[in-house]
């Protein structure tokens, strides 16, 4: 009997155990109890897209065209060379495979995947955006990465997208109009110096207005782009598909290193703790404690400054150039947000792991090359945070729990990318 069971098993045949209970994979493995199957239908299948209250046109499809064309734009960029799709390159499942990110310059932080961003309530590491509209307008005029400007842009529009554009958002500024705005302006409450300050001091309300219009418009067909790029099931989700309907098939979907992986991820492990729901993240702040990144100077606030800027950000919800209004639930969110709360101090959004096996390097500053190095780190807990304290919570994890399982199951999380008239500029 024994002999017979091991070589079923190494033949990959036994895929379910003689019980026949829900789950039941070997004779060696204990079947999911009611508990761990609720834990693991709550991570599939992958998140449906929520609304966007403060974009309109989120779900026009012109618009997402107008924002693909957007994306992949270099002209959009003050050396011709930094498109949005430079940091998040389709093929790379939107991300660089960077340490941290390489624009006109050096940033300091990694790029994250732009799939399953429309899902996140903030936005960035430090989630100093609220939604993903006002998300888009900071690389452009961030200077390390598209080093752009708002009057810049509304010319390079003018110019090269004008049709796309008026199609969705109405007539652009007429040419007279144009031909007033300086070629380079924008708003920088921190350096009233700078010429682009200066340029940008010296229009006329109105002109600010009907600039800083067209400059959002940008933003909010970026964002109809984005919502486009929505996490698609991989062989996990097929696993739970399979659990759900208890088709003795399951077994064959995973390997029983890849449920042995899942087993600790939400049990002992305690990853789902925080990476919980569809998502595979709680969407919260956390500090882990992690090592310094190298070549980085300096400490990073993360939340504590991210909460603080959303508050006070220029396009957040409920602002004019929102289309939410301040009542709408997703805005009285950020009225209750408290930058002093002391475990903001270090924290960082817990990323999606949907698709983490591509989307390597990985933490806000790239600080682990692969994901054994990141569940190394999570094994033992080095060192101390670098500011603030470390999540409470975090427990090293105990001995029982072997990384590889926890690896293996981690690239179950792997699905296709997005249909593929989305990854290109196009026609
Ligand atoms: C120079 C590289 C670079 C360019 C260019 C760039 N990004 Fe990013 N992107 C990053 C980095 C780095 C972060 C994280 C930064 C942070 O948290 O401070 C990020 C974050 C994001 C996020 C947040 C994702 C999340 O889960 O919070 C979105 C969405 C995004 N970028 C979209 C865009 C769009 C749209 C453009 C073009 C308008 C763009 N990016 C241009 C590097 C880049
Ligand atoms: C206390 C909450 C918490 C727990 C528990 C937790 N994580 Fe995380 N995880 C995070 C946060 C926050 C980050 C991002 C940290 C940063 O960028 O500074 C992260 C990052 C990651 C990343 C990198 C993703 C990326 O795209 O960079 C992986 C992989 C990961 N966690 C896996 C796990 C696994 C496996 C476990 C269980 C052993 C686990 N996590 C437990 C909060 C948590």
């Amino acid at each position: 009997m024994k002999a017979a069971r091991t070589t079923l098993r190494s033949a990959g045949v036994l895929g379910w155990c003689l019980t026949g209970a829900l789950g039941c994979t070997q004779a060696d493995e204990p079947p999911w109890s009611p508990q761990e199957l609720r834990v693991i239908f709550s991570l599939s299948p992958p998140p449906t897209l929520a609304p966007s209250p403060g974009n309109r046109v989120a779900d026009d499809d012109r618009a997402a065209q107008l924002g693909r064309h957007l994306f992949f734009d270099k002209g959009l960029s003050s050396n011709g060379q930094v498109a949005c799709a430079s940091c998040h390159d389709p093929i790379r499942h939107f991300t660089d495979g960077r340490q941290r990110a390489r624009g006109v310059a050096d940033t300091a932080r990694n790029a994250p995947t732009i799939i399953g961003a429309p899902n996140a309530p903030f936005l960035f590491h430090d989630g100093r955006k609220d939604s993903l509209w006002a998300q888009a307008l900071g690389p452009l005029e961030n200077d390390a990465e598209h080093a752009f400007d708002r009057t810049a842009a509304v010319h390079h529009v003018a110019a090269h997208h004008r049709a796309r554009y008026e199609a969705v958002f109405g007539p652009m500024p007429t040419a007279a109009e144009l031909a007033a705005l300086p070629a380079h302006a924008r708003p920088r409450p921190l350096d009233s110096r700078h010429p682009q300050a200066r340029a940008w001091a010296a229009m006329t309300e109105l002109q600010r207005a009907t600039v800083t219009r067209v400059f959002v418009h940008l933003g909010k067909a970026i964002e109809a782009y984005e919502r486009k790029l929505v996490p698609l099931p991989g062989r996990f989700d097929r696993y739970v598909a399979a659990l759900r309907t208890r088709d003795p098939s399951a077994a064959q979907v995973l390997s029983a290193q890849e449920r042995r992986g899942l087993r600790a991820f939400i049990g002992v492990g305690g990853c789902v703790n925080c990476h919980n729901g569809p998502a595979l993240s709680d969407q919260g702040f956390h500090n882990l404690g992690l090592p310094a990144a190298q070549g980085v100077v300096g400490v990073d606030g993360g939340r504590s400054v991210g909460a603080d800027q959303v508050r006070r950000d220029e396009f957040r919800c409920g602002t004019v150039w929102s289309d939410a209004t301040p009542t709408t639930a997703a805005c009285q969110e950020l009225r209750f947000l408290n930058p002093l709360f002391e475990d903001f101090l270090g924290a960082f959004k817990t990323p999606s792991l949907r698709n983490v096996a591509r989307t390597a390097p990985y933490m806000h500053a790239g600080q682990f090359a692969t994901l054994e190095e990141v569940v190394r780190f999570y094994q033992t807990l080095p060192g101390r945070a670098q500011v603030g304290h470390r999540e409470w919570t975090l427990r090293p994890l105990p001995g029982s729990v072997v990384a590889a399982d926890l690896v293996a199951f981690l690239q179950t999380l792997t699905g296709p990318l997005p249909d593929a008239r989305w990854l290109g500029p196009g026609g």
